[in-house]
């Protein structure tokens, strides 16, 4: 039997974040089992602490070091919890690998996540940002979330109707030093339509020849997408979108695409706003494939920002604020940050410790 959590003093983040950029912890926890919470939070350092708490580090740049604990979950049993014939509730906990979870449920015929595969992160983090791609987001599968809640110091279940999700967020996001998801239950039909209305996955679907696609064809279409679009954060550090594409109000953006008609826009769900592609926005300034130092935007794709190798998380910071900078004064449009930033400096970044 595995301990119920391991610690580490003075941690090194390095290999713990998808950027790569070096930075410290003064103690580690690594938590393998739901009754680790509460024995460790027995311990001052992490009751007064205000714990960082790190999935797959793939939504994160460390600025800087972060000044008290860090925990991560490294429990990672997947099950089916029950199957009514219609449907199956599937319990994945916090430390298993995204892409881990889709490939298990599509190996057992459960469809729904293949938009969604080559996420990189772990289940822990899926519902914090909501996380989302090609016109599906995690929310449409999530039923319960097993999250401990630090201020009754108790594990708790909480509904889906709950979790307040929204575009790259959640109730867990806004009420970050309350929560640490611990696992998640996702309910997956039977029979699920294909969602084929991005037209980047039909037009790989037919590269492959596919003219009956399955749902594990539609992943394969996607990982092909994915691996020919965004750089793969294990050869070159990334997280991902750096930005949030920006919502703006109609009367806005109507303004801008006037001036701009080629600028992709997408419903909202929400009559009264339209969200733009933060991506044609940066490659508009000539940022795309641009460099300082080892901090780049990358080739691939305008809204990832890439380490080269030895930059460190202020560098890549810096990178992004004369990114945002540009793209506010030719279009007016404040762009937001979309992985968590740690002791750096942006509007609303995350310096408390
Ligand atoms: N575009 C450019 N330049 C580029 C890349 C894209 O002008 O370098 C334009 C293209 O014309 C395209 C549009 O931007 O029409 C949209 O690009 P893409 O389809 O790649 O989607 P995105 O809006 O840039 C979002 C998510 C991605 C997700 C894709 C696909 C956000 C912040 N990002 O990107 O999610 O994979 O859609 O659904 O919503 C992530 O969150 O980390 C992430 C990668």
């Amino acid at each position: 039997m595995t301990d119920a959590f391991t610690l580490l003093d003075d941690a090194s983040l390095e290999g713990r974040n998808t950027f790569r950029v070096p930075a410290r912890a003064a103690l580690l926890a690594d938590v393998n089992r739901a009754d680790g919470f509460a024995e460790l939070f027995r311990y001052p350092v992490f009751e007064a602490g205000n714990p960082l708490v790190l999935g797959g580090g793939s939504n994160l740049l460390f600025a800087g070091d972060w000044p008290g604990p860090v925990l991560s979950i490294r429990a990672d049993d997947i099950r089916i919890v029950e199957d009514d014939g219609d449907s199956a509730l599937v319990r994945a906990e916090a430390g298993v690998e995204w892409n881990d979870l889709v490939g298990w449920t599509l190996a057992r015929d459960l469809p729904g996540l293949e938009n969604l595969a080559l996420i990189p992160g772990t289940v822990g983090a899926a519902p914090i940002q909501n996380i989302g791609a090609y016109g599906v987001e995690v929310r449409e599968f999530v039923e319960t979330v097993e999250a401990w809640d630090r201020e009754a110091g108790a594990m708790r279940r909480i509904d889906a109707v709950d979790c307040d999700f929204g575009y790259r967020d959640s109730r867990f996001k806004r009420e970050r030093d309350r929560w640490i998801v611990f696992a998640v239950e996702f309910r997956f039909p039977k029979q699920r339509e294909l969602r084929l209305d991005y037209a980047g996955i039909t037009d790989e679907l037919q590269r492959m020849g596919i003219e009956q696609p399955t749902h594990r064809k539609v992943a394969e279409a996607v990982s092909r997408v994915r691996t020919a679009k965004l750089p793969n954060p294990t050869v070159l550090g990334n997280a991902g979108s750096f930005f949030k594409n920006p919502v703006l109000s109609r009367a806005q953006a109507e303004a801008l695409l006037a001036e701009h008609p080629e600028l992709p826009n997408y419903a909202t769900g929400d009559e009264a706003t339209r969200k733009l592609s933060a991506a044609w926005l940066i490659e508009r300034g000539g940022w795309r494939g641009r460099r300082i130092g080892d901090a780049g935007v990358s080739e691939q794709h305008a809204l990832v920002l890439v380490n080269h190798g030895r930059a460190s998380g202020a560098q890549i910071l810096d990178l992004a604020q004369q990114v945002a900078r540009d793209v506010k004064q030719r279009f007016g449009v404040e762009l937001e940050p979309e992985p968590r930033i740690i002791g750096g400096d942006w509007p609303g970044a995350d310096r408390s410790a």
